[in-house]
């Protein structure tokens, strides 16, 4: 069994793997994490080559508290320090220069390093025990729809990758990356908004998926399902008759497919389930996923930021 309840001892487990240079997959409040070592060279390789990550994508370094950014970076400037007293702990990552002791390989070879302090108590657990960074991609094979309960994980990984049970993520889909390197600028939207982080930091750029080079990880195709999967509006969805099709779908007309998945309506609701609900609907092995086009207003742009990924061919 490689699933592991957070106990005290399974905790100190997963401290002696990280500590001996393993990886460890453990819950965050918004996905799970894959986890190695951010000093340790040979762990950050192991990362990437579970994942099969391709090697130009940085890890996020995760930190128990702000005062822990110091053996990271050393231009932690007002900016940062106001949004970590504003966001920490919580799914928030700030991009900043990297010291010159980090490794280039937990930064995908960039000069930058992104910083994330999460609420989860299990990661918080496994941070304290450990006392040092933990760098973590979120815990599936690239490319692939991202974990939020740790059988997710198992189903990606199996074999005896140790894994810190904490139920299902709280937020279900990945922190926004904030990057402070020049102008502050959203890198990928997430649970906190545009908005919240302009009312501590003032004007933040927001870049759209086509020019997001800086942040390699957040290629257009991504969180994809193995099945084809379109995104429609709510009249195409209703207008559906194919039998062999899943639906995803906010609203409850009935509908004429193989399996329709009803989505709830608030955002931070769908956003909890929405990965969960993406690898349901692949499992059910129709001929082809349909999402309806969720609400377009600011409080839905991370939602509709995954789901138009997921269905980039
Ligand atoms: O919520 C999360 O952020 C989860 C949990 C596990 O913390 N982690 C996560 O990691 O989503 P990952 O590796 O799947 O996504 C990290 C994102 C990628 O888009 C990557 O390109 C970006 O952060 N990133 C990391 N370091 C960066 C850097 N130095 N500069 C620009 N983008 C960076
Ligand atoms: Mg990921």
């Amino acid at each position: 069994m490689t699933i592991s309840q957070p106990t005290k001892e399974n905790i100190e487990t997963a401290v002696r793997l990280l500590q001996q240079g393993d990886i460890v997959a453990f819950a965050t409040e918004t996905v799970y994490g894959l986890g190695c070592d951010t000093f340790n060279k040979s762990a950050i390789q192991k990362v990437y080559t579970t994942k099969g990550r391709p090697k130009n994508n940085p890890m996020i370094a995760h930190v128990l508290d702000s005062t822990w950014v110091a053996t990271l970076t050393d231009s932690w400037n007002k900016q940062c320090e106001s949004l970590s007293k504003t966001f920490w702990p919580g799914p928030l990552t700030l991009v900043v220069p990297k010291n010159k002791s980090v490794p280039t390989e937990a930064c995908g070879g960039l000069e930058t390093i992104a910083i994330r302090c999460p609420s989860n108590t299990v990661a918080r657990q496994l941070l304290q025990s450990f006392g040092a960074p933990v760098s973590a991609p979120s815990a599936n094979r690239s490319g692939y729809i991202s974990p939020t309960t740790a059988e997710h994980v198992e189903t990606e990984f199996g074999g005896d990758l140790y894994i810190l049970d904490g139920g299902p993520c709280e937020t279900g889909i990945e922190s926004t990356v904030l990057s402070l390197v020049s102008e502050p600028t959203i890198l990928r939207p997430g649970a906190i908004t545009k908005e919240q982080i302009e009312d501590v930091i003032g004007p933040v750029f927001q870049q759209f998926v086509s020019q997001q080079s800086e942040s390699p990880g957040t290629s257009l195709h991504h969180y994809t399902p193995t099945t084809v999967t379109l995104l429609k509006t709510e009249e195409e969805v209703g207008a559906i008759d194919n039998l062999e099709c899943v639906v995803l779908s906010i609203h409850k007309t009935p509908l004429a497919c193989k399996h329709h998945i009803q989505m709830p309506e608030t955002p931070n609701e769908y956003a909890a389930v929405l990965y969960a609900a993406l690898r349901e609907a692949d499992l059910l092995q129709g001929s082809l996923v349909v999402i309806e086009q969720p609400p377009c207003e600011s409080s839905w742009v991370a939602i509709n930021d995954r789901v138009s990924r997921c269905c980039s061919q």
